[in-house]
C-alpha cells in the first residue's frame, strides 16, 4: 500500500513536471537533459562498429567505478539508451531499427524532442533493453539509421549526433538509463576509423616484343644494339603520346629490357588495367606502328629480313590477368628484281658466302672520293647444285652505267691481308648495268671477314650509283668460277 502511494505520488510528480515543463523553456541546458546520477555501472565501448547500410553497433560494458557503492553502481539495471542528436533528424515517419545481440529490440528506436532540454535539443531513444548487471556486459546494440519516404532523416552518425564541445562530427554522446531514470552515466563514442583506402589496383606490366623467326634464310638477321635502342626510343615515345591522348597513366617508363639477336623487348607499366584499357581502341594501330618500325623507311620488309617472320606482340599482365594483348606479324620475302642479268642460283645459302647487311663508309683514296665498303662472311649452305662451290671468284654490283666514270676502282682486303689492294672496276656488256670486282679467287678462309670497297667520286651519291628498289641500297652477287652460283644480297646503309 505504502509503496503504491509513493509510486502514485512519484508518477503524479512526474506527470505534473511534464505538464509544466513542456511548455516552459529548458530546465536542463545540457545532455542528458534531466536530473540523474552521472556515475553508474554501465558504459559504451569507445569505438563504434559500422556494419554498412546505415547500421552502427555499440558494445555495452559493465564497469563499476572503484569504491562506488551507490544504487546506480551496484543495483541499477540498464533500460534505455539516449543519444544527443540534431533536431533535423526528428523527421516524421523515419524508419529506424535496432537489435540487441542480434535480435530486434522490443521497441524501435525513436528520435524525439528532448522535453526538458533547450529548444532544438533532440534525442535518439532506444528503450526496453532489459539489461542488468549480470547480462549487460559485452551486449551488442545496433542501430540502423534510415530516412522517411521523402528521404528526410539522418543516415550517418555525422549527421545524427551532436558531438561534445570541440569534438569532430561523428562523435556521439550517449546516456545509459536505469528503469527508474535515476542513473544516467554518459559515454562518448567515436565513429569507426575510416575504412583503409582500397589497395591501389595492380599495375599493368607491359612488354612490346619484336621478334624474328627464320622461315627459309640460312643467314638470319641479328638485331644490332643501335636498332634495339631505336626501337626502344620509338616504343617509349609512341606509348607516351598515345597514353597522353587518352589520359592513361604510365607508371614505369618503357625501356629496353632485352636486345638479343632475334628479340627486342621494351617493357614498362601502365598504372592499372583500366589505364591500359583506355588504349584498347588504339592498340591495333600501335602494334602496326611498331611493325613499321622494323620494316622501317621502306614501307616493306628490308632485304636483311628476307626469309624471316617479324612478330610484334604487346602483352600486358596485371597480377597474372591479361591487360594488353595484341599481335601483328609480317612474313618477309625477297623482292623480284631484274638483277643479275645472267641465269644463276641467287638464293642466299646456295654457296657458303654472304654479305653483311650494312655497308660502311670511309675516306677514299683520293681527296675527291669516298669508299663504300661491303663485308663478307661464310654461312652454312642449303642443299643444291651449288653446295660445293667454295671459290669466292668475283662480286658483281647492280650499278648505273651512266656513272661508269665515277667509280675509281675497288679496294679489297681478303681475310688475313693487312693492307687494302686496289683493283680496277670492270663493267659488263652495255645495258647490263653491272660493275665487277674481279678477279678475287678467294678461299672460304680468305672470304670470311673480307672487305670490298667501291671508291666513288664524292660528287655522286651511292643512291645514284647503285640501282634497285631500296634507297641507299646496293645489290651484289657473289660468283663462283662456274658462274652458275651467284647468291644475291641487298646491302643498306647502317640504320
Ligand atoms: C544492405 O541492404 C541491401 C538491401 O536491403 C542488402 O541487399 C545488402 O546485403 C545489405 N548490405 C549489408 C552489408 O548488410
Ligand atoms: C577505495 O577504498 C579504499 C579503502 O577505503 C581506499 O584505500 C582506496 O584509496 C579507495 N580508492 C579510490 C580510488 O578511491
Ligand atoms: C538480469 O536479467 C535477467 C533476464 O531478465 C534475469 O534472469 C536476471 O536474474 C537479472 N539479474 C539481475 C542481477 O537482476
Ligand atoms: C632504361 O634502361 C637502361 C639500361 O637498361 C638504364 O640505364 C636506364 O636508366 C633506364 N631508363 C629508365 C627511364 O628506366
Ligand atoms: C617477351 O620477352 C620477354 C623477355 O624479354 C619474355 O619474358 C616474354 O615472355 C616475352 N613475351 C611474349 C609474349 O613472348
Ligand atoms: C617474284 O616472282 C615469282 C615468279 O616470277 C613469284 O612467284 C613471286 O610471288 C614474286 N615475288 C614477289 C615478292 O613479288
Ligand atoms: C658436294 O660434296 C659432297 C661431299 O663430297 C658430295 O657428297 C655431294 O654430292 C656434293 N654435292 C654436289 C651438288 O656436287
Ligand atoms: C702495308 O701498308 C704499309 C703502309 O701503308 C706498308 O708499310 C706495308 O709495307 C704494306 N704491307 C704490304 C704487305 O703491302
Ligand atoms: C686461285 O687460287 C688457287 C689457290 O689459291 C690457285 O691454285 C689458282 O691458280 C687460282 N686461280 C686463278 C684463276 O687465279
Amino acid at each position: 500500500m505504502r509503496v503504491g502511494i509513493v509510486l502514485s505520488v512519484a508518477l503524479l510528480a512526474a506527470f505534473v513536471q511534464v505538464l509544466w515543463a513542456a511548455p516552459l523553456t529548458s530546465q536542463f541546458a545540457s545532455f542528458p537533459f534531466c536530473e540523474c546520477d552521472p556515475i553508474g555501472a554501465y558504459k559504451l565501448k569507445e569505438h563504434i562498429i559500422f556494419k554498412g547500410n546505415g547500421t552502427y553497433c555499440f558494445t555495452i560494458k559493465v564497469d563499476v567505478p572503484v569504491n562506488c557503492t551507490s544504487f546506480c553502481c551496484r543495483q541499477a539495471d540498464l533500460r534505455k539508451l539516449e543519444f544527443n542528436v540534431n533536431q533535423v533528424c526528428d523527421a516524421p515517419g523515419v524508419v529506424l531499427a535496432a537489435t540487441l545481440n542480434g535480435a530486434p529490440t522490443a521497441i524501435n528506436p525513436n528520435v524525439e524532442i528532448a522535453q526538458q532540454g533547450p529548444s532544438g535539443a533532440a534525442i535518439l531513444k532506444i528503450t526496453q533493453l532489459g539489461l542488468n548487471l549480470s547480462n549487460a556486459d559485452g551486449a551488442e546494440l545496433c542501430v540502423t539509421l534510415g530516412t522517411n519516404r521523402a528521404g528526410k532523416g539522418c543516415t550517418t552518425l555525422a549527421d545524427l549526433c551532436v558531438p561534445p564541445a570541440g569534438a569532430p562530427p561523428g562523435v556521439c554522446t550517449a546516456a545509459l538509463f536505469s528503469s527508474n531514470t535515476d542513473c544516467c552515466p554518459t559515454s562518448v563514442v567515436n565513429p569507426p576509423p575510416p575504412p583503409p583506402p582500397p589497395p591501389p589496383p595492380p599495375p599493368c606490366f607491359t612488354c612490346v616484343n619484336i621478334s624474328l623467326s627464320v622461315v627459309t634464310t640460312p643467314f638470319p638477321f641479328s638485331f644490332p644494339q643501335t636498332l634495339c635502342n631505336q626501337y626502344a626510343a620509338a616504343v617509349a615515345a609512341k606509348f607516351t603520346t598515345a597514353a597522353a591522348a587518352v589520359g592513361a597513366s604510365i607508371t614505369v617508363p618503357f625501356n629496353l629490357t632485352t636486345c638479343n639477336s632475334d628479340l627486342v623487348s621494351v617493357c614498362g607499366a601502365f598504372a592499372s588495367e583500366a589505364d591500359s584499357q583506355l588504349l584498347a581502341d588504339a592498340a591495333d594501330d600501335i602494334a602496326t606502328d611498331f611493325l613499321n618500325l622494323v620494316t622501317g623507311r621502306f614501307g616493306t620488309c628490308p632485304p636483311y629480313l628476307d626469309g624471316q617472320n617479324v612478330l610484334v606482340s604487346i602483352t600486358g599482365t596485371a597480377e597474372s590477368r591479361s591487360c594488353f594483348d595484341v599481335i601483328k606479324s609480317i612474313s618477309c620475302s625477297r623482292a623480284n628484281v631484274s638483277f643479275p642479268k645472267c641465269i644463276c642460283d641467287t638464293k642466299p645459302g646456295a654457296t657458303p658466302y654472304a654479305a653483311l647487311p650494312f655497308y660502311t663508309t670511309q675516306p677514299g683514296r683520293l681527296k675527291t672520293t669516298t669508299q663504300y665498303c661491303f663485308k663478307f662472311t661464310s654461312i652454312p649452305t642449303i642443299d643444291g647444285a651449288c653446295e660445293n662451290a667454295t671459290i669466292f671468284s668475283k662480286v658483281e654490283f647492280w650499278g648505273n652505267e651512266a656513272l661508269r666514270r665515277n667509280i675509281r676502282g675497288f679496294v679489297i682486303k681478303p681475310n688475313g691481308a693487312t693492307n687494302y689492294t686496289v683493283i680496277s672496276a670492270s663493267w659488263g656488256a652495255k645495258g647490263d648495268e653491272t660493275v665487277k670486282a674481279t678477279p678475287l679467287n678467294w678461299s672460304i678462309n680468305q672470304a670470311t671477314g673480307s672487305e670490298i670497297c667501291m671508291d666513288l667520286d664524292t660528287s655522286i651519291s651511292l643512291d645514284d650509283f647503285c640501282l634497285g628498289p631500296f634507297t641507299n641500297g646496293c645489290y651484289l652477287t657473289i660468283f663462283d668460277p662456274t658462274r652458275k652460283c651467284c647468291p644475291m644480297f641487298a646491302i643498306l646503309d647502317r640504320p
